[in-house]
């Protein structure tokens, strides 16, 4: 896995901002996999500041989230499908009727993963993913098990992942369950970006890179994919060995 630091969170917004920008440029109608939480922030910075100046047009694009809460109504102000409105699609010009979710709140999660495979199948594969990591190497919602699991699927969270991700829930507890995009989909993106920043994602960073290729740390199967490329700040790169 190729990978770069940078100095700030900011000049890994530009730069991972620029290749989803570069990429739209050469495909109108280019397939995102997008991500939430801090991590992504300066990169939809980047993409709304491009298209605010003309620079770009995501109007033919689509995509397809990593992930998305269970128990929790579409509208709340947490829901994954409410931070992407406020983070990024309500200031570009994306027809929202090209923007896909799993449903958390679905009766059949099994029914849901078929379905969500066949509009990523339907839309041609994802062209550019974007991940971040968690503290205990997770990617998308793919906490450390046994299996790497394929398709998408309803996962119970961790407490480690419980416990970044409390800090936004200031009305009702988190949820405690997920859909997520399994991490056999996510390797089937034809090119995949990963953001680290910080030091808490620095054991997670080390384990992804230098440690064995297990489903103890999801990220680590990332180095399988040929066109794989990371960008951490000097906090998040700091236990590597070079
Ligand atoms: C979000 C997601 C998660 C986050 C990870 C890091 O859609 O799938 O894997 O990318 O938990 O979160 P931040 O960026 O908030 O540190």
């Amino acid at each position: 896995m190729k990978y770069y630091v940078l100095p700030d969170e900011n000049a890994i917004g530009q730069a991972v901002g620029n290749l989803f920008c570069d990429l739209v440029r050469q495909k109108a109608n280019a397939v995102l996999g997008l991500a939430t939480g801090a991590s992504p922030l300066p990169v939809y910075a980047r993409m709304i500041s491009q298209c605010e100046a003309g620079e770009v047009s995501f109007r033919d694009v689509r995509t397809f989230n990593l992930d998305e809460y269970c128990d929790l109504p579409q509208a709340h102000k947490n829901s994954y499908r409410t931070y992407m409105r406020q983070e990024l699609f309500d200031k570009i010009d994306i027809n929202s009727q090209n923007t896909h979710f799993l449903d958390g709140n679905c009766s059949d999660e099994f029914a849901e993963s078929e379905r969500f495979r066949q509009y990523v199948k339907a839309a041609g594969g994802i062209d550019l993913q974007l991940l971040g990591i968690g503290r205990n190497g997770h990617i998308g919602f793919n906490e450390p098990s046994e299996n790497f699991t394929q398709e998408p699927f309803k996962v119970a969270l961790t407490p480690s992942t419980i416990a970044a991700n409390s800090i936004y829930f200031d009305d009702i507890p988190m949820p405690k369950y997920a859909m997520t995009m399994g991490v056999g989909m996510i390797l089937r993106a034809k090119q995949i970006v990963l953001i680290a920043t910080g030091s808490a994602k620095a054991d997670a960073v080390k384990a992804m890179l230098e440690g064995e290729i297990t489903p103890r740390c999801p990220a680590s199967a990332l180095r399988q994919h040929p066109h794989v490329v990371a960008y951490f700040d000097p906090s998040a790169a700091a236990l590597l060995r070079k």
